[in-house]
C-alpha cells in the first residue's frame, strides 16, 4: 500500500483474468496507463494506434513493467476496414473480446475561426467517427456470437457544458456521450453495456502539448479551478475504468462518471467565484449585512409603535 490509497490499486491481482480488453488509443497517455492497469490484473491487452513504433515500444514496455500478453496494431479508428482487421486479429491471437475502452483522440485549442474545415473534420473523425466506428465492429461481432461485451467511451465534463477553443472535441465528445447512452437503451437486451467517464485534467504529454503550451498554462491554471485543488491520477481513472469494466459494475449502463475533483460544477455555480473573497472580506460583508438587517428591524419597529399611537 502506498501512502495515498487512492494511487493504489482498487482490485485484487488476477480480477481481469481470462478478459481481454482493447484500448484504442493504448499507446500512451491515459489509454496506456487504463491498459496497463488491467494487463496487471490478468486481461489480455489489444492496443492500437496510428503509429506502429510507438504502440510496439509501449506494449513491450507493459509486458516488461506487468507481464502479461498485449496484441499491438497500428490501426486508424477512422478507418473501419483497419478496425474490422483489428478485431480479426484480437480474436485470431485470443479467441475472444470482452471489452473495448474508446479512448483514441485528436484534439487542440484553437479560436473556431480560425480552424479549416479539414481540422474540424479531423478531430471530430478521430474523436466521433472513430468511437462509432469501433462499437459498430464490434458490438456487431458481440451480437452475432451472442456474448456479453463492455463499452467504456472516454469523454469529457464539456460534452454536456461545450467550450470554446475546443469546439470540434466538444461536438464530438457530446455524440459520444449520446452514443453512449442511445446504445445502452438499445443493446441492453444483448447484454452489452456502454458506460463512459468524463475525466477533468489529467496531465498526459499528449493533452498538455495541445491544450496548455506555456502562454496558456502562465494565465490559466486548471488546478485552481478544481475544488480539490490538484489534478488527477492515472490510476484513480484507472481504477474507476476497471469497476466500469468489470463484472462487479453489471448493472450499470448507460452511466457517465465525472472525475474531475469538482472542476466543472465550480464552472457552472453562480456564486462559486466568491472562492476569492478573503476572511477579511467575508467579515466586512457580513457585518455590513447584519448593520442593515438591524437598521431595517428599527425602522419596522418604529412604524409599528407610530401605528399602535
Ligand atoms: C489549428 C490545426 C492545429 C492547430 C492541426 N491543425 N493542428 N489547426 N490549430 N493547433 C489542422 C491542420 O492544419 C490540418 O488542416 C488539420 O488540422 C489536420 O492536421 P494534421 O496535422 O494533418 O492531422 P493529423 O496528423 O491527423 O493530426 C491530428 C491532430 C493531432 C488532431 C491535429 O493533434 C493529433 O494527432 N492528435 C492526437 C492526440 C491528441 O490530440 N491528444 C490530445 C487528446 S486530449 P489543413 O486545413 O491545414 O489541412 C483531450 C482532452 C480533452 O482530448 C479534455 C481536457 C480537459
Ligand atoms: P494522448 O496520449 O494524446 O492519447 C490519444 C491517443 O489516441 C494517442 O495514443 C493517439 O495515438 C491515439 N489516436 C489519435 N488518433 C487516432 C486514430 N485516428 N486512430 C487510432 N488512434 C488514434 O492523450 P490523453 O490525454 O491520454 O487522452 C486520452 C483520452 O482521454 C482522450 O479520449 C481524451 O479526449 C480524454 N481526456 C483526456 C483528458 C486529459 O486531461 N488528459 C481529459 C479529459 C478527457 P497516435 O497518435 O499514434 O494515433
Amino acid at each position: 500500500m502506498s501512502d495515498s490509497p487512492h494511487t493504489d490499486s482498487m482490485f485484487r491481482p488476477g480480477s481481469f483474468n481470462g478478459k481481454t480488453v482493447l484500448v484504442t488509443g493504448g499507446g500512451t497517455g491515459l489509454g496506456r496507463s487504463i491498459g496497463q492497469y488491467l494487463l496487471g490484473l490478468g486481461a489480455r491487452l489489444v492496443i492500437c494506434g496510428r503509429r506502429e513504433e510507438v504502440i510496439a515500444k509501449a506494449a513491450q514496455q507493459m509486458g516488461e513493467e506487468v507481464g502479461g500478453d498485449v496484441l499491438a496494431r497500428a490501426c486508424d479508428v477512422r478507418e473501419p476496414k483497419q478496425i474490422e482487421a483489428l478485431l480479426e486479429a484480437a480474436y485470431s491471437r485470443f479467441g475472444r473480446v470482452d471489452a473495448v475502452v474508446n479512448n483514441a483522440a485528436g484534439n487542440f485549442i484553437c479560436p473556431t475561426e480560425r480552424l479549416s474545415y479539414n481540422a474540424f473534420d479531423t478531430v471530430v473523425d478521430i474523436v466521433l467517427k472513430g468511437t462509432y466506428n469501433t462499437t459498430l465492429a464490434f458490438g456487431k461481432r458481440w451480437i452475432a456470437d451472442r456474448t456479453p461485451g463492455a463499452f467504456l467511451n472516454i469523454c469529457t465534463t464539456y460534452a454536456w457544458t461545450g467550450s470554446g477553443f475546443v469546439v470540434p472535441s466538444a461536438v464530438a465528445k457530446s455524440g459520444v456521450l449520446i452514443l453512449t447512452r442511445s446504445l445502452a437503451s438499445e443493446w441492453g437486451k444483448y447484454d452489452i453495456r456502454l458506460n463512459a467517464v468524463a475525466p477533468g485534467p489529467f496531465p498526459t504529454e499528449g493533452a498538455w502539448s495541445r491544450l496548455m503550451p506555456p502562454e496558456v498554462e502562465q494565465q490559466f491554471d486548471p488546478s485552481k479551478k478544481i475544488p480539490l485543488g490538484r489534478f488527477g491520477e492515472h490510476q484513480e481513472l484507472a481504477n474507476l475504468a476497471a469497476y466500469l469494466l468489470s463484472d462487479f459494475a453489471a448493472y450499470i449502463t448507460g452511466a457517465c462518471v465525472t472525475i474531475d475533483g469538482g472542476e466543472w460544477l465550480r464552472g457552472a455555480g453562480e456564486f462559486n467565484g466568491l472562492e476569492s473573497l478573503s476572511p477579511q472580506q467575508w467579515d466586512g460583508i457580513q457585518s455590513g449585512m447584519r448593520a442593515a438587517r438591524a437598521k431595517k428591524a428599527q425602522a419596522e419597529a418604529r412604524d409599528r409603535s407610530s401605528g399602535d399611537e
